[in-house]
C-alpha cells in the first residue's frame, strides 16, 4: 500500500507521525530526485516528524574516493537546504554520523536470508553486467530498512523506483519481529505525482550513475545543452511528423513545469510545434523553476560552516531517539550489557 501526497494536502491531524528518506550524496541532485522525493521532503516536514539524512555509507559502494564522498555528502546539505529544506522544521543528518544504523543494518543480517537479499535488482543487474559486485552492493536493502526503522518512521518519501527496496524493508522487520518482538512498524513509501523520471537518453531512469540527468542546479547554460540533447519521439523524424507525447521524455516533464503541458502535448501531437522549440520552452522553464533555490544555493555555499552546524544540529535532535531504539533492540536480541530496569 502506499499514498500520494500532493504539496497541499491536510495534515495527518493530531499525530506527529516519522517520516525518514535518505538520499545518495553520489552526484548533484536532478530532476528525478526533486520531483520524485525532494519537492515531498519539503512538503513534509511541517506536517510530520521529519528526518531526513544524507545516505554516505550506500554511496560507499559506487563512490571509491574519500575527498570525494565528502565533498559530495557536503553539497548535498547545500541542495536540500536550498530546495526549502528548514533545520527549524525537521532534522537532517549524515548517516555515518550515528553508527548505529550499521550496528542495526548487522542485527538485520542475521535476519535475512540470502536468497531474499538475491532478489535485490541492483546487485543482479550488476552481477549479470559483470560489474563490480560488493557485499555491500548485495546488503545495500538492508542497510536502507535499518536507516528507516531505526527512528521507527512509518512514512518514506521516496521516488516510485523504490518500491522494491521499501517491499524488501517490510520483510525485514517482519522477519525481526516475528524473531524477537515486535519492536518496528512496517514503513510506508510516500510518492509525489511523478513517474520515475527518465534520463536525457529516453530509455533509462535519470540517475547519477548513468550519467543522464539534468542537475537542478546546473548552470542555466548546461541547463539548456542538457535539455536540447534529450531524445525526443524517435518516430518523429522529420518536423511535420506528428509526435506521441507519451512516449516523449520532454512532453512528459512539461507537465510538472506549466499548467498548459496539455497544449504543449497536443502542439506535438499535431505537428504544431516542432521538438525543438519545446525543448527550449522546457529549458526556460526548468531554470526558472530552480533560479530562486540556485540563489539561496549560491548564498548558503557562501556561508562556510552552515553545513556542518547542520548536520551537528541534527544528529544531536536524533541522538534520543537512536538510544531508545537501540536500547530495545539490544535488549530484544540480547547484545551488550542489560539495561536496569
Ligand atoms: P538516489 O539519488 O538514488 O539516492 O535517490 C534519492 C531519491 O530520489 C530517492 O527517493 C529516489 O527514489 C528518487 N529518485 C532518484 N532517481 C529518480 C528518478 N529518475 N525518478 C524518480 N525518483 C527518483
Ligand atoms: N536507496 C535509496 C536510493 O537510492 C537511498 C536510501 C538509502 C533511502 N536509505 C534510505 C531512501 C532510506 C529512503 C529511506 O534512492
Amino acid at each position: 500500500m502506499s499514498q500520494t501526497l500532493a504539496a497541499d494536502d491536510p495534515a495527518a491531524p493530531g499525530t506527529r507521525e516519522r517520516v525518514f528518506s535518505g538520499i545518495q550524496p553520489s552526484g548533484a541532485s536532478h530532476l528525478g530526485n526533486y520531483l520524485g522525493a525532494q519537492a515531498n521532503y519539503v512538503a513534509l516536514q511541517d506536517r510530520y516528524d521529519a528526518i531526513y539524512a544524507i545516505v554516505d555509507l550506500h554511496a560507499l559502494t559506487t563512490v571509491h574516493d574519500g575527498e570525494t564522498l565528502r565533498r559530495l555528502s557536503h553539497e548535498m546539505v547545500l541542495d536540500l537546504l536550498a530546495v526549502g529544506l528548514d533545520p527549524q522544521r525537521c532534522s537532517l543528518i549524515r548517516q555515518s554520523d550515528v553508527p548505529e544504523h550499521a550496528e542495526l543494518a548487522w542485527i538485520f543480517n542475521t535476519c535475512v536470508p540470502v536468497a531474499w537479499a538475491e532478489r535485490n535488482p541492483t546487485y543482479k543487474e550488476a552481477r549479470d553486467e559483470g560489474k563490480e559486485n560488493s557485499v555491500g552492493l548485495l546488503d545495500y536493502p538492508v542497510l536502507q530498512a535499518a536507516d528507516i526503522v531505526l527512528y521507527k518512521a512509518s512514512r518514506v518519501p521516496v521516488g516510485k523506483d523504490q518500491a522494491a527496496h521499501l517491499e524488501f524493508s517490510r520483510e525485514v522487520v517482519r522477519a525481526f519481529n516475528r524473531r524477537y518482538a515486535p519492536v518496528f512498524p512496517e514503513p510506508q513509501p510516500v510518492y509525489t505525482e511523478a513517474p520515475v523520471v527518465l534520463g536525457i537518453d529516453g530509455v533509462r531512469k535519470m540517475s547519477k550513475s548513468a550519467g543522464n540527468t539534468i542537475p537542478i542546479f546546473a548552470e542555466p547554460d548546461e541547463i539548456r545543452r542538457l535539455v536540447m540533447s534529450m531524445v525526443t519521439d524517435p518516430l518523429r523524424i522529420k518536423r511535420t511528423d506528428p509526435g506521441r507525447p507519451e512516449v516523449c521524455n520532454v512532453c512528459q516533464l512539461h507537465r510538472f513545469f506549466g499548467a498548459d503541458y496539455l497544449q504543449i502535448q497536443d502542439g506535438e501531437r499535431t505537428a504544431r510545434t516542432g521538438c525543438v522549440e519545446t525543448k527550449q520552452l522546457l529549458a526556460e522553464r526548468i531554470i526558472e523553476f530552480f533560479r530562486p533555490m540556485r540563489e539561496r544555493r549560491a548564498e548558503l555555499a557562501a556561508d562556510g560552516a552552515v553545513v556542518e552546524e547542520t548536520l551537528a544540529a541534527g544528529a544531536d535532535a536524533v541522538r534520543p531517539i537512536v538510544d531508545a531504539t537501540m536500547a530495545e533492540v539490544r535488549d530484544a536480541v540480547g547484545i551488550g550489557p542489560r539495561r536496569v530496569a
